[in-house]
């Protein structure tokens, strides 16, 4: 089960050869320059790898820059408190991950004594540590040799050996899984690990790979058939869904109702202004407003905005509510307008907050 397209009968050796050797010359010689690569501080290699998850390097370099110079040290992290920890996220998406990365750093504090643990049970025991980031970890900043497989590396693995499935299935995952664990040298796995990211990440694109500068060309099976666009082969997606949000922009005395969005589901914790999502658009959201967030008298709309979230089209409504009576939602507050832009906000409502809560 799982090893017949492999049985291309490369054994580890010629796999070395044809593979990973060339590759890792490759990599040494054109490497990125990158923060997180001057130097083995696990920390840094921690707070990279968590950043890159779902994310491009081109984005997560500023990021990254401004959250060492905040949080040098994984101690300086525990230290801090959620909000501060949101608000250096804030834009970078994904906000589960600076929560888990934060719970992460509290852990090493308290129960490794501040040193980041080398041992992969260890790392594999901290807060949103999954096979891949502890793979990285171990790799990048321990020397284990553990494969971290990531969307770029299965892009590599699946042309080179011509893997057909979809990857993250049966039985496409076990093959690919088995590939490059057979591809991993003993020596320097955290740098195969990076160079073959950093392949998939410059040159073996998904969708124009330049094939002619691949180090690895002469034994890739998806280049030398001509199917380079058929690999990986594509989940079927899910169908987008219509969603009208409509918010609520309610002041008095100086002040702004806003509210935090509980934990679980998405963009946990994060701030927004008072709001109701229909599955249809319909004046009838007053009603469903009024039920969630107190009595108003009249709305006047100011602002339409439209975004998407995972696979969600949001056609969204901002309206400056009047006549607001108390609210009822325990997740709500008056906050000082001066104080609003400090707060971590979604995406979609910090373009709210920039637009609407200027101050004059
Ligand atoms: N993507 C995720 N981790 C990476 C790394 N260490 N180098 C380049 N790209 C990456």
């Amino acid at each position: 089960m799982g090893r017949e397209p492999l049985e291309t009968a490369l054994e580890s050796p010629v796999l070395q050869s044809a593979f990973s050797r060339p590759l890792l010359d490759w990599y040494a010689a054109n490497r990125r320059k990158l923060p997180w690569r001057d130097g083995k501080d696990p920390y840094a290699v921690f707070v990279s790898e968590v950043m890159l998850q779902q994310t491009q390097v081109r984005a997560v370099l500023p990021y990254y820059a401004r959250w060492m110079r905040r949080f040098p040290t994984v101690e300086a992290l525990a230290r801090a408190s959620e909000e501060e920890v949101l608000k250096e996220w804030e834009g970078l998406g994904y906000y589960r991950r600076a929560r888990l990365l934060h719970a992460a750093a509290r852990m090493v504090a308290s129960e490794f004594g501040g040193r980041f643990p080398s041992d992969p049970e260890e790392i594999a025991s901290l807060p949103g540590v999954g096979p891949y980031t502890l793979a990285a970890v171990a790799s990048i900043a321990f020397g284990k040799a553990l494969a971290a497989v990531d969307g770029n590396v299965i892009r590599v693995v699946t042309r080179w050996f011509g893997i057909r499935g979809v990857p993250s299935r049966r039985p496409a995952r076990p093959k690919i899984l088995e590939a490059v664990q057979r591809l991993l040298p003993s020596e320097a796995p955290g740098d195969f690990n990076q160079a073959v990211m950093e392949l998939g990440a410059t040159v073996c694109l998904p969708r124009r790979p330049c094939c002619l500068l691949c180090p690895i060309r002469k034994g890739c099976v998806a280049s030398t058939k001509g199917i380079q666009s058929e690999l990986p082969e594509a989940a079927p997606s899910k169908a987008a869904v219509r969603q009208f949000e409509y918010a609520g922009l309610v002041m008095r005395e100086g002040k702004v109702l806003l509210c935090r969005r509980g934990d679980g589901g998405r963009m946990e914790r994060l701030w927004q202004f008072p709001s109701v999502i229909l599955a249809k658009e319909s004046k009838r959201w007053t009603g469903r407003w009024k039920a969630r967030y107190g009595e108003m008298k009249g709305a006047e709309l100011l602002a339409v905005l439209n975004y998407s979230v995972t696979h969600y089209r949001i056609r969204l409504e901002i309206y400056r509510i009047e006549g607001f009576q108390r609210y009822k939602l325990p997740s709500a507050r008056w906050t000082p307008i001066a104080e609003a832009p400090k707060l971590a906000f979604t995406a979609a409502h910090r373009k709210l907050a920039d637009r609407f809560l200027v101050l004059t």
